[in-house]
């Protein structure tokens, strides 16, 4: 018995039917069968086709594990894209997520923005090079300690390397049904659109649940490593290339270690917490992007409540620039800047002749080098292989709360031990408070390489 297995409404058209009537050479097709349509048709021994954008086991679940039916995919019209979505206006963009999980990304970050991490983006390095060559490539499975940039760097890797992030739920389509009818669609798409990609499976570990899932990534994994070269229908070599991230990997170690075999990716990474020097590298670099970012977005807000008066907290950085802000705008000028909008200030000359003066006078006086040795003193038994104690993340967060309180809280002794020491003691570090749940992931992580 043929199924045609049609999402287009345009293979309902009697146009369609009767084309696919001849060329099949049936007498009837059934549209959108239910189990009594189909016990009937059988009994009348006749040549009679079927025609549903639903997998016959969504009828009965016996059809799954039985071969009654020939299932005959039918192509949309429009690529991926039924002929009505096509037809309304809905974006690829739209359809990609709705039906297939998947989300294309065109990052702007690069390796600039990951700091420290020389040794893993070292090893990144000689994948890209064997693939200059020639060589197959596959992808990481990065794991590790949360915070410690497994996503950032998928995000970081595909800016740099100038490809798309694929960002692939595959949650999403494990649930339906016609799993393996999806992912068919999935190379449709690469294979329709040749092009240099990351493929970025994040929390892994989160889409292997129930028995088919570990068959449904493996066929994943294979089939976008066939991709790597010409051929299987497509018109011209693609580069795609996973990152899979995973947190839990003690889970995926019990109930799937054949996952993570040597072979099913290039590299398999457990993430550690930066090293001092690179953990450094880090403040520096959230402490020169959040001066940028105080630049461009937020001193203009500052700048309009320093004219009208409401930087109060005497004593504070803040203070004392709205009394420089003051003196250095003439009153009519005043009110006609607390008029304009904050993108007009933005291009004003006088406002930005202000700005860069304040922001190069204002120094930032967090000492870097004296958190750093603090923190690894006052946690120095917690930390995992001799690494820094907070992680990239808690880094970026710590940043955030100094340069806020640089310009808005008066401090007295900004740089001195007592502020840093009340810092270290108000961020308890996930290494600190996880410590067990911590050092059973490393230890899953056997044959994973410690970065
Ligand atoms: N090496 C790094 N350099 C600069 N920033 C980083 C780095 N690592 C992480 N970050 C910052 O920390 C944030 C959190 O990192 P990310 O989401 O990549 O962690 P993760 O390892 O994926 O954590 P989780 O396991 O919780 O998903 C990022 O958005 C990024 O801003
Ligand atoms: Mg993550």
């Amino acid at each position: 018995m043929i199924y045609f297995l049609a999402e287009d409404e345009y293979h309902y058209s009697s146009e369609s039917i009767t084309a696919l009537r001849e060329e099949y050479h049936l007498k009837e097709i059934v549209m959108f069968p239910d189990l009594d349509k189909i016990r009937s048709s059988v009994e009348s021994g006749k040549a009679i086709g079927f025609i549903s954008p639903a997998m016959p086991e969504t009828i009965n679940p016996m059809f799954k594990s039985t071969n009654f039916f020939e299932v005959i995919e039918l192509k949309n019209r429009c690529g991926l894209l039924t002929t009505g979505q096509e037809r309304v206006g809905i974006s690829e963009t739209v359809a990609l997520k709705e039906k297939l999980g998947i989300q294309i990304h065109k990052p702007t970050l690069t390796l600039k923005d990951y700091g420290g991490a020389e040794d893993l983006i070292e090893e990144a390095k000689k994948v890209w090079i064997k693939e200059r060559y020639g060589f197959t490539i596959k992808g990481f499975m990065l794991a590790g300690i949360p915070g410690t940039g497994k996503s950032h760097f998928a995000k970081c890797m595909a800016g740099e390397t100038n490809r798309f992030l694929v960002e692939l739920n595959l949650s999403q389509i494990m649930e339906l049904p016609d799993t393996i009818y999806r992912i068919g669609l999935i190379f449709e798409y690469f294979i329709n659109n040749p092009g240099r990609y990351i493929i970025w499976i994040d929390e892994i570990e989160k889409m292997l649940v129930g028995e088919k899932s570990i068959q449904v990534l493996g066929t994943l994994l294979t089939k976008i490593n066939d991709l790597n070269s010409v051929g299987n229908g497509q018109k011209e070599a693609s580069s795609l290339f996973v990152i899979a991230t995973a947190n839990n990997i003690t889970d995926i170690a019990m109930r799937f270690p054949e996952f993570t075999r040597y072979g099913r990716f290039d590299l398999l990474i457990f993430m550690l917490p930066p090293t001092e020097e690179n953990a450094s590298n880090i403040f520096n670099l959230y402490i020169n992007k959040a001066m940028e970012k105080f630049k461009e977005e937020k001193f203009v807000k500052m700048f309009k409540f320093a004219l009208a008066g409401e930087l109060e907290e005497s004593g504070s950085v803040a203070h004392s620039i709205q009394e420089n802000i003051i003196s250095s705008v003439d009153k009519e000028i005043r009110s006609s800047f607390i008029s304009m909008s904050e993108t007009e200030i933005l291009s004003d000359p006088l406002f930005i002749q202000i700005r860069d003066r304040i922001i190069h006078d204002s120094i930032f006086t967090f000492n870097v080098e004296l958190f750093v040795q603090k923190a690894s003193v006052a946690y120095g038994n917690y930390t995992t292989a001799n690494r820094f104690i907070y992680t990239p993340a808690e880094i970026e967060f710590i940043v955030e709360d100094v340069f806020f309180t640089h310009f808005f809280r008066p401090t007295t002794d900004f740089s001195g031990n007592e502020y840093n020491a009340r810092l270290i003691e108000k961020y308890q570090p996930l290494q600190v408070t996880m410590k067990s749940a911590l050092q059973k992931m490393q230890g899953a992580a056997i044959n994973f390489k410690k970065l």
